[in-house]
């Protein structure tokens, strides 16, 4: 709900458990007074205190005034070079050389539904769902104005934000900087959670008290990147997952990032989060407009868990565009670990075979199956069946899975360039170069210049006649490399910083262009597993893979980080062979179905190679996703555990919405002997209802399941896990 006071010029932003709040002051200046639990009805720009405070400048409205600047008041989107030297939201160079901007109120609109925002990912909600506020502000000597953009969804506690800068002059500015969210508090007296590692170990978490100064991550490898993920979150010093406040910044963005915190000098902070500054310049000529990407807060103060579940059911809802709709995604067998390039038809066949047979529904051909590409040094850039490896194309092959009763996807990396294919050898300059420089590889392989529409429709009309030659019901979007040597040839010098930008706007044209000519494909992105896995992918793409790490043990870490914002249903998670192939390690069947089956599940094996015994309990597993898939990819999730604080074990929920029925999973560590006994505290249930464990034994209050805890099972040997279903009894 949003709620106007035109006299004081005051904007209420009420979701179920929050209040957001934003105030016009006497200067015309967007006040931020105030974020946090649910506040009815009051004016809190009383708690904004003002005095003298000696080298923070006044504005000149101030005249004699000494007690009023921009430095140190919050504000809603904070300015630069004209008196508050805290992290700016947006710098303009203008056309007479000048550094500043100096933002103004002068005006709102409000309408009900959720605002779409021009080539850019977004939260989607019609009226009734969400509603969207746009203020607006000037800078009256640079002639530009700032349209702030707030779209409401109240049941989620979900309050997104995007910004669109207009130059209404006559002459060209230049835009340096613009963020997509600035939040301003007046403590700092929180802590920082982010989520960071590296290629195979993506999102781990991090938290840590905020200090003097600015703490930032970011991305400038052109992807959101497998370091640093575009979602962060603020919280009281004790928040856990279970109470206290906190805070969730995501950026709805799959490009170079930063989100920054400022300790500000009278124990202020600022949370800055937008497209990174580093070779960020867009040039504005009169008329023209830049939008900034969309960016999506929540805050709760009943600690992180519930967060994460307002995330998760509005990612679901209001974010991803999955052709099944609710309907279950199948169950899908990937040819990558198993074969990595060398295969033949047959040998694909005989995967899928062995799949079917276990009830796997969906067969994937990974890397390998065109051009020149027998090795990662050759072959993208030509995506024509590779006839050698593949007599008769994907005529003669998707039949043959489609006889198995199974449906067949496909590998593809449309922003990628071999030197050694046909595309690079008759059009070079299509890729990323400087010129004067080789630009680096990155996999022996380079970046095409999506930035570029001709390059962009070449690649489309390429993709297009593949998906047109047969039956293909799924794509693995991927992209293994970051880019470097970022230069276009289709832009004057002076529009140079537009590429890294330009380049994220071509990826998602074209995936847009997919979504609309081919709704029913099922697109699961790809970075090198969970290089760009973000909001914006989201939009396009309503699964990721998570990870080339399948190691369970390591992926029980990446899941759990990755579950702070993003949903089960998002993870694209598989059970793999063991001696796992990222790093040696040995984990029973079991573990690894467990952890599969919290994400878009599948299994990445040669399943001919199983015993017997692993074919039968592989059949279970199925068969248990299969039962379980509206409380596994629609329930509230609740962690248990963390990885990262306990290795003794690592525990998870899906609780139905109606708290009648729960999945716990639970993975131990390594083995020793004579562990201690532990209970295992169950969350969500309902107190008052007695539940029964997988169907038998005796009933299990949900009070003493949640305040005493189940025993946990001892079990010998490493990485020992179980599963279990609870449901109430009338
Ligand atoms: C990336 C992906 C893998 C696989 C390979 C193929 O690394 O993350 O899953 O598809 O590319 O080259």
């Amino acid at each position: 709900m949003i709620i106007l006071d035109q006299e004081n010029r005051l904007f209420t932003l009420h979701t179920a458990n929050t209040t957001y709040q934003i105030k016009a002051d006497r200067y015309n200046v967007l006040l931020h007074t105030y974020y946090g639990p649910r506040l009815d009805n009051c004016d809190l720009s009383g708690l904004i205190q003002s005095g003298d405070r000696s080298f923070s400048p006044n504005p000149s409205e101030a005249g004699s005034s000494r007690n009023y600047s921009l430095d140190v008041v919050p504000q809603e989107y904070s300015t630069c070079g004209v008196g508050d030297f805290r992290l700016p939201s947006i710098e303009l160079e203008l056309p007479n050389g000048s550094h500043t901007a100096d933002l103004r109120y002068t005006g709102y609109r409000l309408r009900p539904g959720k605002y779409s925002l021009p080539e850019l990912p977004a939260f989607y909600g019609i009226q009734g769902e969400a509603e969207t506020l746009v203020i607006s502000l000037e800078d009256a000597a640079a002639q530009v104005s700032v349209e702030l953009y707030y779209g409401v969804f109240e049941v989620f506690d979900l309050i997104t934000r995007a910004v669109r800068v207009i130059n209404r002059g006559e002459e060209t500015v230049r835009l340096c900087w613009c963020a997509s969210l600035c939040l301003d508090f007046l403590r700092s007296d929180m802590d920082m959670i982010t989520f960071n590692g590296h290629h195979l170990m993506e999102r781990c978490l991090d938290r840590g008290q905020l200090r003097s100064g600015i703490q930032s991550v970011g991305s400038v490898r052109g992807a959101s990147s497998h370091q640093h993920n575009p979602f962060v979150m603020l919280c009281d010093h004790d928040a856990d997952e279970d109470s206290g406040v906190c805070y969730g910044a995501m950026l709805l963005y799959s490009g170079n990032f930063e989100a920054a915190v400022e300790c500000g000098q009278y124990e202020s902070s600022r949370l800055i989060m937008g497209i990174h500054p580093y070779h960020f310049c867009w040039t504005l000529a009169p008329g023209e407009a830049f939008t900034a990407p969309e960016a999506a807060m929540i805050c709760s103060d009943n600690g992180f868990g519930q967060m994460s579940r307002q995330y998760h059911q509005a990612i679901r809802g209001h974010l991803l565009r999955d052709p099944y709709g609710g309907r279950r995604k199948p169950v899908l067998v990937n040819n990558w670990e198993a074969t990595y390039f060398d295969f033949t038809a047959d040998k694909l066949v005989s995967i899928a075979r062995e799949a079917a047979a276990l009830g796997i529904e969906l067969f994937v051909m990974d890397d390998g199956w065109f051009g020149s590409r027998n090795d990662d040094n050759s072959g993208l850039g030509d995506w024509q069946v590779n006839r050698e490896k593949l007599p008769g194309g994907l005529e003669a092959l998707v039949p043959r899975i489609k006889a198995l009763r199974m449906k067949f996807g496909i590998w593809m990396e449309p922003e990628m360039v071999n030197e050694d294919s046909n595309l690079y050898r008759t059009h070079p300059d299509w890729v990323l170069h400087v010129p004067g420089r080789l630009p680096a590889r990155g996999r022996g392989q380079l970046v095409l210049d999506f930035s570029r529409k001709d390059v962009r429709d070449y690649i489309y009309e390429q993709m297009r006649a593949v998906l047109d030659s047969a039956d293909i019901a799924y794509i693995k979007w991927d992209m293994n490399r970051s880019l470097t040597d970022v230069w276009s040839a289709a832009l004057p010098a002076q529009r140079q910083g537009e590429v890294y930008h330009r380049y994220v706007l071509g990826v998602y044209d074209l995936l847009e262009r997919l979504h609309r000519d081919y709704p029913d494909i099922l697109i699961e992105g790809c970075c090198g597993g969970g290089g760009r896995f973000d909001g914006g992918m989201l939009y396009y793409t309503p699964q990721i893979w998570c990870s080339d790490d399948t190691d369970a043990i390591d992926r029980l870490r990446i899941q759990y980080g990755t579950s702070f914002c993003y949903p089960v249903c998002t993870m694209g998670a598989h059970v793999s062979v063991v001696p796992n192939e990222q790093n040696g390690r040995v984990t029973p069947l079991k573990a690894r179905g467990i952890t599969a089956m919290s994400g878009a599940f599948g299994y990445e094996m040669d399943l001919g190679k199983c015993t017997a015994a692993e074919k039968e309990e592989i059949r279970c597993q199925v068969e248990t996703y299969k039962a379980r898939y509206e409380l596994l990819h629609c329930g509230d999730y609740y962690r248990l555990s963390s990885p990262f604080q306990d290795s003794a074990y690592t525990a998870w929920e899906q609780v139905s919405p109606d708290r009648r029925e729960t999945l716990v999973n639970v993975v131990l560590g390594c083995t020793h002997a004579a562990p201690p006994f532990r209970t295992l505290r169950l969350k969500g249930l309902n107190p008052a209802l007695q539940y029964r464990i997988d169907g038998t034994g005796p009933l299990h209050s949900g009070e003493i399941l949640m305040q005493a805890g189940y025993p946990l099972p001892q079990i010998l040997g490493d990485y020992a896990s179980f599963q279990f279903h609870l449901e109430a009894i009338e």
